[in-house]
This record gives structure tokens, sequence and C-alpha cells, in this order.
């Protein structure tokens, strides 16, 4: 293992900062650790719950020294995570993977649910040298519409917003105005479209931006226990999603689209919906 690897790998323990509830689900945590601090958007973190789990997150912002991670309740971990306060012990390894690669033509970017976290540090990065930034936000409902307000002054015009119920913007999952933007030739032609959501969102992403020939980066999330590339618990064909990813371009995701959305291996090994 290289030095860099050993000290990125090393369980530094922190304390939380800060907690603030996003939603009913959702909360952010701020905390210090100087080399997360040093991650660029798309990079993820190994989370530590003393006695409980630990647990990859992507990295929502960093400011200084400080790190911000938004977690969704969704599992034990993720539920003790939520019952704990400013002052609480964690530990923290990272940052690890690959990292969206910045374009500074005319870009768009596609988020859903959580997967809004790492898209709002990438926009922060875009917003100063993009020639044009879009961003279309989609979540089942109003309340788990993430970071609205935040994205809005960073995008060349408001952010599109899609609820499946239909209790905010449009009413419609949020791949149907991507559908629409891309069927727009001149112009407005798209040089690079970023996603990160739910990976059957992914899916209709990819297919998309294949028929209208824009390339993508894709955020892709599998089931990560070394997060360093050792256990194999990760693998999307034949590739690691903590080392070779989590971002993965067009040409990688044509490579594993028989799994894309569809597979992966739980926690026993035996592959699973995605
Ligand atoms: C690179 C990456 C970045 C992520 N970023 C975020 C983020 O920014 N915010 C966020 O809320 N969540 C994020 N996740 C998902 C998060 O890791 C899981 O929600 C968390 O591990 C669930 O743990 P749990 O014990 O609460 O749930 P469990 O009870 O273990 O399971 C609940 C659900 O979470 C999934 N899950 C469980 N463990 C993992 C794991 N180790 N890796 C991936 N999925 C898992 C299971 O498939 C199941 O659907 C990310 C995952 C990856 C791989
Ligand atoms: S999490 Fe172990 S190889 Fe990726």
């Amino acid at each position: 293992m290289s030095d860099k690897l050993t000290a990125t790998n090393t369980l530094r323990t922190t304390q939380i900062e800060s907690v603030k509830t996003e939603n009913s689900t959702t909360k952010t945590y701020t905390f210090t650790d100087k080399q997360c601090a040093k991650a660029k958007p798309g990079q993820f973190l190994m989370l530590w719950i003393p006695q409980i789990d630990e647990i990859p997150l992507s990295i929502m912002n960093t400011e200084g020294t400080s790190v911000s991670v938004t977690v969704k309740n969704v599992g034990d971990a993720t539920r003790h995570l939520h019952s704990m306060k400013r002052g609480g012990n964690i530990g923290v390894r990272g940052p690890f993977g690959n990292h969206f690669t910045p374009n500074s033509g005319n870009v768009l970017l596609v988020g859903g649910g959580t997967g809004t976290a790492p898209l709002l540090y990438l926009a922060k990065q875009l917003a100063t040298t993009a020639k044009r930034l879009s961003f279309i936000i989609g979540a089942k409902t109003r309340n788990e519409l993430l970071f609205l307000n935040q994205l809005e002054p960073l995008c060349t015009e408001p952010p599109t917003a899609t609820t499946e119920d239909g209790t905010y913007g449009l009413k419609c999952i949020a791949t149907q105005p991507l559908e629409t933007l891309l069927a727009k030739k001149g112009k407005q032609k798209l040089d690079m479209v970023y996603a990160c959501g739910p990976e059957r969102m992914t899916r209709q992403v990819f297919n998309l931006t294949e028929k209208h020939r824009v390339p993508l980066e894709a955020s892709l999330e599998r089931l990560m226990r070394c997060g360093i590339g050792i256990c194999g618990s990760c693998m999307i064909g034949k590739y690691r999603v903590c080392k070779d990813g989590p971002v993965f371009n067009s040409k990688r995701l044509r490579e594993v689209k028989d799994e894309l959305g569809i597979s992966k291996l739980g926690f026993d090994g035996n592959r699973i919906p995605a």
C-alpha cells in the first residue's frame, strides 16, 4: 500500500460540529477532517459510527478544514447517526474514489434524492467556470427536494424541479424534462450531463444521453466494505465502484449497462435488484 493510500485509509476520529435537519428523513453533518476537506466533487468518505457500522457517504461540501455529508435515514447505521448530536464521536477514512471532470461549456446536472448532495458540491465548482449551468432536481414529493435554495444562485436559470406527486414543480420524473432538453438542438446543445441519484434514474439518463450523443458522467452506488478496492463487494462488471468509480463516464457505463439499474451484489454476495 502506498504512503498516500495508507494516510487516506487511516481512521481519524473527530466530533460532529453541527447537525442540520434538511427534511423528515435527511440530515447534514459537519465535522473537521483535513484530508477529506481536500476532496474533489464526486469523491466519497467512509464514516464510522462507533459500535455500529461504517458507511460510504458522498462529500457534499468542504470549507477550510470542515467537511459536510448529507445522510438519509434508511437503515441501522443511518438511524444511529440520525440520533447523534453535536459533539458526538465519529470516525472518518478517505477521501476515496475518482471525481467528476469539470467541463467549461453548457452543462446540465441531474440529481435525485440524496444524489443531489455531491452535485451541489460540483455545481459550486462549475458555477465559476461553466458557460451555462442547468440543473434538474427530482424527488417523490416536495419535502424531499434537497438544496433548491442553495442551487438557485449557482445556476444560469432557475433549477427545474420535478415531483412524482406534483406537490412542487413539474409532476413527472426527472428524466422527462431531460428528454425535452436533449431534443433541443443548436445553441443549447449540451457539452456534458452529470447525474447522481437512484440507479433506475441513472439508467434512463444514460439511455437518453446515448440516444442524443451527449457525454455523461454518473456517480454510482454499490454496497461497500473496504472502500479501497480490496474486498470486491462493490463490483459492477469488471470495475470496483469504490476505486474505479464512483464516477463512471459514458464509455464505462456502456461496458456495465447489463447491470446498471438492474442488479448488484448483496451483503451475502448474491445478486439482488439494483
Ligand atoms: C459511493 C457512495 C456514496 C453514498 N453517498 C450517500 C450520501 O451522500 N447520502 C446518503 O444518505 N447515502 C449515501 N450512500 C448510501 C449509504 O451508504 C447507505 O444508505 C448506507 O450505507 C445505509 O446504511 P444503513 O445501515 O443505514 O442501512 P442498511 O440497513 O444496511 O440498508 C438500507 C439500504 O441501504 C443500502 N446500503 C446498506 N449498506 C450500504 C453500503 N455500505 N453501501 C451502499 N449502500 C448500502 C442497502 O442496499 C439498503 O437498500 C452512498 C453509497 C455509496 C456507495
Ligand atoms: S468496497 Fe471493497 S472493493 Fe470496493
